[in-house]
């Protein structure tokens, strides 16, 4: 039987190509995002699916909030089976200097990535520990590792991740769960698009790659780490941002 893979912010420009990725890999993808998202992007989100061979569910939920995560993966597990891969993608940005950044600014950053980790994360790791198997993967990013000028919030969540990850790795990966991370480069996707253009043109000249990536760079590496052999692979972090940073 497939195993279930969950991508929060399934909808978006990087989980869609993972959600499309891990289906090819053979797991059975399901894509959660956003409650507010608007019916009709939804529905033009499953027809493109369905146009691509893919019957992928999308569940809908709010991430920052842990009883909105809880109903969603009980209705998951309950219709279509245990989750035992879960990749938290779901992530916003909300740039300012610092002196400009208001304490909203702060605080969605911080639920939407930081929150939405411990909400998701925590409806399904009893039932990987239990059943001896699981594959968390949590999506972090460049600006994580190195921090960037304007994203404080942003890079606050994304380096807390690594923290995360590193505890957690400890305390299960004896029951064959793994906790790994991801940190993206700059990909061309909406949230980057969405850079001013002069600051945009600066990021690019800065990328030895000379290139925006792609979201299916990420979806492959996710499905590395999911693999059945990726056992021993676990609390680490792969960067895929097109030599920008090192670890
Ligand atoms: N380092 C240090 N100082 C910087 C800087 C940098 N990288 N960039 C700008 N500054 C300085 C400017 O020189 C300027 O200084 P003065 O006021 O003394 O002239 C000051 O900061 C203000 O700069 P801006 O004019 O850019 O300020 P703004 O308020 O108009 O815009 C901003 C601020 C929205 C944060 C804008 O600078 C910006 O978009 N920066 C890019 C941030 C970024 O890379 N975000 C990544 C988004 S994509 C993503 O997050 C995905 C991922 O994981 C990679």
């Amino acid at each position: 039987m497939s195993r279930v893979a969950v991508v929060t912010g399934g909808v978006g420009g990087l989980g869609t190509a993972m959600v499309q990725a891990l289906a090819a890999a053979g797991r059975r993808a399901v894509a959660v995002d956003y409650n507010g998202l608007k019916p009709e992007v939804v529905d033009k989100w499953k027809a493109d699916r369905k146009a691509e061979g893919l019957d992928t569910p999308v569940y809908l939920a709010d991430v920052t909030n842990f009883e909105s995560c809880a109903e969603t993966c009980k209705k998951i597990e309950a219709e279509i089976g245990p989750i035992e891969i879960l990749v938290n993608n779901a992530g916003i940005t909300r740039d300012a200097m610092f002196h400009k950044m208001s304490p909203e600014q702060w605080d969605q950053v911080i639920k939407t990535n930081l929150y939405s980790v411990f909400n998701m994360t925590k409806q399904v790791y009893e039932g990987m520990v239990a059943r001896n198997w699981g594959r968390i993967v949590n999506i972090s990013s460049v600006n994580g590792l190195r921090g960037q000028a304007g994203q404080s919030n942003y890079s606050a969540t994304k380096a807390g991740i690594y923290g995360f990850n590193k505890a957690l790795a400890q305390e299960c990966v004896k029951k064959g769960v793994t906790v790994n991370s991801i940190s993206p480069g700059y990909m061309g996707t909406e949230m980057v698009r969405a850079i001013r253009e002069d600051v945009l043109q600066k990021v690019i000249a800065g990328i030895p790659a000379a290139r925006l990536g792609e979201p299916s760079e990420i979806a492959r590496t996710v499905v590395f780490l999911t693999d059945e052999e990726a056992g021993y692979i676990t609390g680490e972090d792969i960067t895929v941002n097109g030599g920008l940073y090192y670890h």
